[in-house]
């Protein structure tokens, strides 16, 4: 979505359905029945997080008879529960992120986090190997680290909660059950139904629990609209853009835009192995942009082409032109680019003078280009742009 106006921010102050109608109504959402009910299930929680305090941390247990005593003459009040959260789940395209979104942006709680859940992960693995090496006596790393996390975030928002390998599964069951009884109000979104999660694979009996707590915990929101918003984007979403003209440089500009966001470019330059440098003609947040003989025409091989890969999610090249026999140099550093960036899982965005089938008829190499052609085929299809843009975070809001 584009950059937010100043009457969406006012209706952000009312609540993510208001924000989500404003949207409806600036032309920037189309009106969708199944995202108004979860929008209005988000709505809910809006408000109810509006009228809710969080329970402070429990006191120290009082000492002595006479402390014992005292407490069990004043028994404290409950605390009152927590809103539940909400587990928003659909196949791809539908809106989940775009109205965990709207949500997040309106919640007034503090303090507040969205993150992709893949990358919460890393985090937690990161933070027990820390919590362990700095304590090494401890027995059990997860309260304090849910201590933590509760410390840092209120609400947590994660996008495509997934459970894609065992020791995850048996770690998450513990670690929810802490956060939700340190009243951490969860939100996420997720194309697998709760009692999916982590089934037919080794070890599924073990994670039943963890399904258990997400079900006891969270309010499931299905939003299954019959439109998959990121279909009907051919004009936006096409990968090979063909003749190389300022038409298609207007378009590569708008996709570099989409990628970038609000980032600024700057001068970067790689360092390659041998010492040697390779200097990006435009890079921009995650994108790095090229003109072709700036990537073809030097004497760069596969590790360079890896090191730029790894580096950029997004790669946009202009102006490739047609290649001719004597091009066969060229025409061979452009297999090994595309080989890099396939294997890699790139996003890859060009104009060409001609399609990948045609662009190099014949020539040393040209049968090569064959698979390279193929490749570049599965690179364009939607799926490999879901999935390329699945990968990285950075991308995930593109
Ligand atoms: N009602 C709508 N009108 C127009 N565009 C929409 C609408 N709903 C969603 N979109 C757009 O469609 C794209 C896909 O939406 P979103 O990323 O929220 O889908 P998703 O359900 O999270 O998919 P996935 O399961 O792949 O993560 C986004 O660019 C989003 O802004
Ligand atoms: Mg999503």
């Amino acid at each position: 979505m584009n950059a937010i106006s100043a009457s969406e921010q006012a209706a952000a102050l009312k609540g993510p359905r208001a924000l989500y109608e404003a949207c409806i109504a600036s032309g920037q959402l189309r009106p969708d029945p199944d995202q108004v009910r979860v929008a209005a299930r988000l709505d809910q929680l809006w408000h109810e997080l509006r009228g809710w305090t969080p329970a402070p941390p429990p006191a120290p247990a009082a000492k002595g008879f006479l402390g014992g005593l005292m407490s069990r003459l004043r028994p404290e009040a409950e605390p009152p529960k927590p809103p539940r959260g909400v587990y928003i789940v659909g196949r791809v395209g539908r809106g989940k992120t775009m109205l965990m979104d709207l949500f997040f942006s309106c919640a007034t709680i503090e303090p507040k986090r969205r993150i992709h859940f893949l990358k919460f992960m890393q985090e937690i693995h990161t933070r027990l190997r820390d919590l362990k090496r700095q304590n090494p006596g401890m027995a059990d790393p997860i309260p304090p680290l849910a201590d933590e996390i509760r410390d840092e975030a209120r609400l947590l928002c994660f996008d495509e909660f997934q459970i894609n390998d065992i020791a995850d599964a048996m770690l998450l069951g513990r670690l929810f059950e802490a956060l939700f009884a340190r009243q951490v109000i969860i939100v996420a979104t997720s194309n697998t139904v709760p009692g999916d999660l982590f089934q037919n694979r080794p070890g599924a009996d073990a994670f039943r629990p963890f399904i258990a707590i997400i079900r006891r915990e969270l309010d499931t929101a299905e939003l299954d609209s019959e439109n998959d918003y990121r279909r009907g984007r051919e004009q936006d979403d096409a990968t090979w853009i063909t003749p190389a003209d300022e038409t298609a440089r207007r378009r590569l500009d708008r996709i570099e835009e989409r990628y970038a966001g609000d980032a600024k470019a700057e001068e970067t330059v790689l360092h390659l192995a041998a010492g040697r440098d390779l200097e990006v003609d435009h890079a921009r947040g995650p994108v790095a942009r090229f003109a072709f003989n700036s990537l073809c025409a030097k004497p760069l091989g596969p590790p360079d082409f890896l090191a730029l890969a790894q580096r950029f999610p997004v790669i946009v090249v202009d102006d490739i032109p047609a290649l001719t026999p004597d091009d066969a140099n060229v025409a061979r550093r452009f297999i090994t680019l595309i080989d890099a960036l396939y294997d890699n899982g790139n996003l890859l965005f060009v104009s060409a003078d001609d399609t990948p089938d045609h662009l190099f008829p014949e020539g040393e190499g040209s049968d090569a280009f064959a698979r390279t052609a193929s490749r570049l085929a599965e690179m364009g299809s939607e799926s490999w742009l879901e999935r390329a843009g699945q990968k990285d975070d950075r991308l995930s809001r593109a």
